[in-house]
């Protein structure tokens, strides 16, 4: 068995970030969402890994290299254009050959993994096999409608109307009957070809199409309060774990990853939070539910409830919470006159200051 990753697409969605890089590289407790889909792929014993890559392709290539440190062997499939999942698949029609595989898009992040997943196709082998999770808002994602005996009856992509509130998930399993099914659909109103209506057309043929109900969470880190949601629940299960340094007027209290190279200085981190390699917390309060990304810097500020990426400077900031910034951000205090904000924001960039009546 294969699998074929997803981590092409634009990530409109996460913008201003994704101007600058992959949405797949977003990192949730400061690993790449990418990587816990490649984990969870080999921790269901598969290795032989595409990968669809567009055009950050040079990006997510130097993040996964030869695949050694995940234990996977990636090959790397450019797609020409975000023509959408079936073409995608289209694309890796060569790589997946007759084999039955694993489709996994390189932005959905799913408890407790894919193994018993595999496993039930392996032993059952439908033609396609199916994750539902009730969500709140299906209009935004493939909804699957289900017969009273708990059949498949219809998926429709992004209905403006959902009849359910059952969301396919990004995760699917299919024999190479998929392939056959997706040469045989039309490009939909956005202008893609749907990964869901080549589903509909193997039930169409009156293919099997298997689904079952994930049970634990499913985080499609889409937008900020998502990636900061995605954030909250995977820190809640790091652990403990100081490799840096804590000087004697600092408290590490509770699930707190400080990585190496990293030093708290007369300050207080409350976990779950992480710390990465080479920051500096200095004279400052990091709490719960926050990842700062490596070599960043905290000084004489709160942060709490946030995602910090690396290489940033937060100096003189009480408080920053429910926030996500990018690389390289400075956010500062000034002395200058006269007492203004001074911004310089990229495209897509959301300021709240407080206060105002
Ligand atoms: C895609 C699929 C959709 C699925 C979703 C899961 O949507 O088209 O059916 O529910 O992924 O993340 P997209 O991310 O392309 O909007």
């Amino acid at each position: 068995m294969k699998a074929l990753v997803l981590a092409g697409g634009a990530g409109t969605r996460l913008r201003p970030l994704t101007h600058t890089s992959a949405k797949q590289l977003v990192p949730v407790a400061n690993k790449p969402i990418l990587f816990y889909g490649l984990e969870q792929i080999r921790d269901a014993g598969i290795t032989d890994v595409g990968i669809i890559v567009g055009d950050t392709r040079a990006e997510i290539e130097a993040a996964v290299g030869d695949g050694t440190a995940l234990g996977i062997t990636p090959t790397y499939l450019p797609q020409q254009a975000p023509l959408g999942l079936a073409h995608a698949l289209l694309t890796a029609a060569d790589f997946l050959g007759d084999d039955d595989f694993v489709m996994f898009l390189g932005d959905n992040l799913v408890e407790g993994g894919i193994a018993d997943a595999v496993e039930t196709f392996r032993r059952e082998r439908p033609d396609a096999q199916l994750l539902l999770k009730q969500v709140p808002d299906p209009e935004r994602f493939g909804v699957a409608e289900l017969t009273p005996s708990g059949d498949i009856a219809r998926l429709v992509e992004k209905p403006a109307e959902p009849r359910s509130d059952l969301a396919l998930v990004g995760i699917y399993l299919f024999t190479s009957k998929i392939l056959d099914a997706a040469r045989r659909i039309e490009p939909s109103a956005r202008g893609e070809l749907e990964i869901t209506d080549a589903i509909q057309r193997l039930l169409d043929d009156g293919a099997r199409v298997r689904s079952s109900l994930l049970e634990g969470w499913w985080l499609d880190t889409g937008k900020k309060d998502e990636l900061l949601d995605a954030n909250r629940i995977v820190l809640g299960s790091i652990g403990r774990s100081v490799a840096g340094e804590v000087d004697a007027d600092s408290e590490v209290v509770g699930e707190v990853m400080v990585e190496a190279g990293a030093s708290i200085v007369r300050s207080t981190v409350r976990g779950p939070a992480v710390i990465g390699a080479g920051c500096r917390i200095v004279d400052s309060f990091v709490g719960p539910f926050t990842s700062i990304g490596a070599r960043t810097c905290i000084e004489s500020s709160e942060v709490d409830f946030s995602v910090v990426l690396e290489d940033c400077l937060v100096r003189g900031i009480s408080r920053l919470e429910g926030s996500l910034l990018g690389r390289n951000v400075e956010l500062t205090r000034t002395r200058r006159r006269p007492a203004a904000h001074r911004f310089l924001l990229g495209d897509h960039s959301q300021v709240e200051i407080e206060g105002g009546s």
